[in-house]
């Protein structure tokens, strides 16, 4: 148990304390709706906001469903900024008010430059592309940037679908993926479950974080067996399995993130 534990923490210092020898990651955070997939991306933010203040760090939200950058651990939020691409027609709605259309703090942007050379440090900034599939370009256009850039994903399956993977739209991003590592940019992104992610990009996924209701990918050394046993805790946390390169580890989840209840926002893209 204890070297578990050991080698849990070795994987995911691979993402959160930078090393030029080893560079950025590509990771991906799997499991059942409501076993805190969301929450572990949280956890990693707020760890990065803190000890990487140097880094840009950019977070893609999905429309539609409450705005998970508003969640709350312990009574404390995370340091967000909100940016809307001008003309993409993207408005906020208030959940709490039957969806009624308002207004939150946010600073609009040109292009992939106008909002990387804006976006300030050591925050998370929170981006809102009309169409999520810009994504895409924007981590391409991320890996030339030539600095240390942290992205943090929901529903990745919304930015690069299965369907995508007999697209020639995809082929760019399957190179972008590649180039993570030498490029300093550490990727991680969440599905509940791996087999919507476009194919192409599955193989390049350098670390896997398997929640509770997860499945391993077909080349894992974990079993089925010992994810279906890790333990789920709403007041301990949820325990995981982190494996890179065949090693693996067990770890768990001590900060538990709850939504913000006054604060139930979505995004909605207008057109
Ligand atoms: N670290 C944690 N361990 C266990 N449960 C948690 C943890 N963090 C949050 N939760 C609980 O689980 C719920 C769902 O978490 P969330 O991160 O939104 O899951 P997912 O993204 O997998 O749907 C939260 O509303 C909270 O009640
Ligand atoms: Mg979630």
């Amino acid at each position: 148990m204890k070297r578990l534990k050991e080698e849990s923490k070795a994987i995911l210092k691979k993402i959160l304390v930078h090393d030029e020898d080893l560079g950025g990651s590509f990771v991906s955070v799997t499991g059942s709706p409501g076993s805190s997939k969301t929450s572990v991306m949280l956890t990693m933010m707020r760890y990065l906001t803190k000890y990487q203040p140097k880094d840009k760090i950019f977070m893609s939200e999905t429309y539609r469903a409450p705005l998970q950058c508003f969640n709350e651990c312990n009574g404390e939020g995370l340091p967000i900024k909100l940016w809307v691409q001008e003309g993409s027609g993207v408005i906020f709605r208030d959940r709490n008010k039957r969806l009624k259309k308002i207004t939150l703090p946010h600073e609009t942007f040109k292009d992939f430059k106008d909002l990387y050379y804006r976006a300030p440090r050591g925050v998370v900034n929170v981006v809102f592309f009309g169409d999520r599939e810009q994504w895409r370009d924007f981590m391409g256009y991320l890996t030339g940037v030539g600095e240390w850039v942290d992205v943090f994903v929901e529903e990745f399956q919304e930015i690069c679908p299965l369907l995508s993977s007999l697209s020639k739209k995809l082929k760019p991003f399957i190179d972008t993926a590649k180039d993570f590592r030498k490029c300093r940019m550490n990727v991680v992104f969440n599905t509940q479950s791996i087999v919507e992610i476009a194919w192409p990009l599955v193989r390049k996924i350098q670390i896997n974080i398997y929640l509770p209701g997860a499945q391993p990918l077909k080349w894992s050394r974990i079993q089925q067996k010992a994810i279906d046993n890790l333990e789920k805790s709403p007041s301990k946390g949820n325990e995981s399995y982190i494996e890179h390169l065949g090693n693996f580890g067990k770890t768990r989840w001590e900060k538990i993130w709850k939504p913000n209840k006054e604060k139930s926002y979505e995004a909605f893209a207008e057109r």
